[in-house]
């Protein structure tokens, strides 16, 4: 299993909202993903971005004209509804909400829609005035109570100079609705799964604190990684300077001590528990109320006391996998601490190379299990190495593993 996205039909409605032109980047972005992407503009959105902006970028023969008849898709739009894995209309205006909650089928984005039943995703753009107005709202609303899925909008500047509810959500955000819609039926669907990420940190007064250099990336790749093939997905993550996934359940903490209560209060009745978060060994025996003053003494000691040890004391029935983030005696120190640790499975990575480990988006981690058999992946991107760990449990999960 890898991303839900490669090789789906995407079938991506553009219509005559000013955002239109982020569309563009959005119909990039899903190619880039591995998507076959179709674009349908209606005619306004034609008037913003033009047929061969999306012909250039998605590869294929975008439709604006429903009876264009030198259109190769224009007359083979129910074929078109039908092939689609799923459906995206970005941006959406007011006019295509209030034509998709009434039934309206008048060009050929509105026609396709009502022929298709692959799920719809809609992400709305206008000013906010429009945004707010009781016919919009009432058609979004039907258009939910039919399991049409609405993303957004966001809130900040709009094109019309106001500041409010109606920019459309980014490309970027809306590639990952896309991937979570579509794996919703994955091989881990029906099951729950509790990932830990980030650094700890642990205070020695109200402005110093004692981390480490984990970013949280590889944690937060695991998590969209399970959502993307159907779970359910509790993210326990300590401050890193990354957004929260969507469609993923994220509880922030700080410290060890919080997250050591955070994950025993999350795996109750859960399938699998991940855990990637760099958790500090010790913290400092007592934080300062106030910020601590430099004293006459060129020294100073710092008194630490030992943190709960997370995953050594979280165990259940569930699937068990650690990280062992290391500099030296990688495979010896990984295979000690599945024994030591009760894992089924460890990741290991040695967070000394440049392009694997802390920050970086790429990593290459040696994958060993209970038995001692040992897999060692290539350089992969960290969401490609959450899907490997994850191929790997989904076999642990079978019955008689
Ligand atoms: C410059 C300009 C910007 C517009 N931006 C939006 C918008 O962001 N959202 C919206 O709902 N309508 C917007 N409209 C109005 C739509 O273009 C208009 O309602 C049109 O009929 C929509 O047609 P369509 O839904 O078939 O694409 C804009 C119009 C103009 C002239």
């Amino acid at each position: 299993m890898t991303d839900p996205i490669k090789g789906k039909h995407i079938l991506l409605g553009v219509t005559g909202s000013i955002a239109a032109y982020k569309a563009a980047d959005l119909a990039g972005k899903l190619m880039q993903a591995g998507a076959v992407v179709d674009t349908i503009l209606t005619k306004d959105a034609a008037e913003f971005v033009t047929p061969l902006t999306f012909r250039s970028l998605t590869h294929r023969p975008v439709i604006t004209n429903l009876f264009d008849v030198d259109s190769e898709l224009a007359i083979e739009h129910v074929g078109l509804a039908l092939r689609a894995d799923i459906v995206l209309i970005a941006p959406a205006t007011a006019n295509v909400l209030a034509k998709l909650a009434f039934g309206i089928a008048d060009d050929a984005l509105t026609t396709t829609i009502l022929a298709t039943r692959a799920p719809i995703l809609v992400a709305p753009a206008m000013d906010a005035h429009m945004y707010d107005h009781p016919t919009v709202q009432a058609n979004l609303h039907t258009l939910r109570s039919r399991g049409v899925t609405i993303i957004g909008p966001a809130a900040g500047r709009l094109a019309s100079g106001l500041v409010g509810m109606g920019r459309m959500v980014e490309p970027l955000t809306l590639v990952e609705y896309v991937r979570w819609n579509l794996g919703k039926h994955g091989d881990l669907h029906g099951k729950k799964v509790v990932i830990s990420a980030g650094g700890t940190e642990e205070p020695l007064d109200p402005v110093r604190m004692l981390t480490n250099r984990s970013s949280g990336k590889q944690g937060y790749a695991v998590a969209e990684a399970a959502r993307d093939r159907g779970a359910a997905v509790t993210l326990v993550t300590a401050p890193t300077a990354l957004p929260d996934p969507i469609g993923v359940n994220v509880v922030h903490v700080m410290t060890a001590q919080q997250m050591h209560e955070a994950v025993v209060n999350a795996v109750h009745g859960v399938d699998v528990v991940v855990m990637a978060a760099a958790v500090a060994d010790y913290r400092p025996a007592s934080a300062a109320d106030q910020k601590m003053k430099k004293g006459p003494s060129d020294s100073m000691s710092i008194d630490l006391v030992k943190n709960p040890d997370i995953i050594g004391s979280v165990n259940g029935p569930f699937i068990k996998v650690g990280f062992a983030a290391e500099t030296q005696d990688l495979i010896a120190n990984a295979k000690s601490k599945v024994i030591s640790k009760n894992l089924h499975l460890i990741a290991a990575n040695d967070v000394t190379a440049t392009d694997a480990g802390f920050g970086v988006d790429t990593n290459r981690v040696i994958l060993i299990d209970r038995a001692g058999r040992i897999e060692e992946l290539p350089l992969l991107s960290k969401y490609e190495i959450g899907h490997r760990i994850l191929d790997r449990v989904v076999a642990l999960l079978k019955p008689g593993a």
